[in-house]
């Protein structure tokens, strides 16, 4: 499978919010889409799941336009929006049947694979309750199982680790690692431990445009030279720089931060996670195209 994003464009009114963004995605494995608030992942995402469709550019599935042809798409995708849709009155179960009813998708296959997603995403548990009496991550990952319904050879999933507490998140991980093996797994988010182990590229997006694409060691390894800590009493007012992490050590505060220099007396080069890239490469510190 190839999905090209041949200058994709969108804009809301007199809002940018998707800028030329081009890049072709033709491998299995995690694709990390990362960029702050605002940045454009979400409607990226929805215009590569044909909600909606881009000003200008276009998306190709192995060759053709998914813009003007989305049937072709929809029927090899899994998405997992931000915003997942809700049937209070239904369980865990009964919600996944009646998707894949409205999915067509063959009975007994699918009733194994349902059986296989509820135990996988630890929702056979909470068999008999309806999704009105369960708690945020336990919705998460029923929308998370309803989006890998048929064996998508395409998975979009949009902030899929929200609400889940770390062991959750740790066996979404493996979970997606493991789909990712055959398929392509393209996933947004904020929190960057989340991909850092498990994606083998990382998009990043600020205001509308893609500002790197490569792999997450090559983030790090442009990053180098651009990370210090410093040791700060707390509380002190410290210069206006783009912090990384703020680390409470007994009396006083260890300061994380990016710059081309160690503008704080005292502070000392350290190595770069993939969190510290990317805020480096957003505040342009680093050489990257776009
Ligand atoms: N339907 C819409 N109408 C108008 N503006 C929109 C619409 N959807 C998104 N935008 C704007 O497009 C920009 C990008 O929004 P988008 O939701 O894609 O960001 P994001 O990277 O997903 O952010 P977040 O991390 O907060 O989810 C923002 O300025 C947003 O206000
Ligand atoms: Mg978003």
């Amino acid at each position: 499978m190839e999905i090209v994003f041949d200058h994709v464009t969108m804009t809301f009114g007199d809002d940018v919010a998707v800028k030329h963004f081009t890049a072709t995605l033709n491998a299995a494995g995690v694709v990390g889409l990362i960029g702050p608030n605002g940045a454009g992942k979400s409607t990226l995402v929805r215009m590569l799941t044909t909600q909606i469709k881009p000003t200008e550019g276009d998306i190709l599935l192995d060759g053709t336009s998914i813009v003007k042809h989305p049937d072709l798409l929809r029927t090899k995708l899994g998405y997992l929006p931000q915003q997942i849709p809700y049937y209070p009155e239904l369980t865990a179960r009964a919600y996944l049947h009646y998707l894949a009813a409205a999915k067509g998708l063959p009975r007994v296959a699918t009733d194994e694979q349902i059986e296989r997603l509820l135990g996988q995403l630890h929702l056979d548990a909470i068999h008999g309750r309806r999704l009105a009496n369960y708690s945020g991550g336990m919705r998460q990952r029923v929308a998370i199982a309803a989006s890998l319904l048929g064996e998508p050879q395409l998975i979009v999933c949009d902030e899929p680790t929200v609400g889940l507490d770390p062991i959750e998140r740790a066996s979404l991980r493996t979970l997606y690692s493991q789909l990712a093996q055959t398929r392509l797994v393209l996933m947004s988010t904020h929190i960057i431990s989340d991909i850092e182990s498990v994606a083998n590229r990382i998009l990043l997006m600020r205001q509308g445009r893609l500002c790197f694409d490569g792999k997450p060691a090559d983030a790090i390894s442009a990053a180098q030279g651009c990370v210090w800590e410093v040791a700060a009493p707390i509380g002190k007012a410290l210069p206006d720089i783009p912090i990384s992490a703020v680390k409470q050590v007994s009396a006083h505060e260890v300061i994380r931060f990016v710059a081309d220099q160690p503008v704080i007396a005292g502070a000392e080069q350290v190595t770069p996670t993939l969190e510290d890239a990317s805020l480096a490469i957003l505040e342009g510190l680093v050489m990257t195209h776009g």
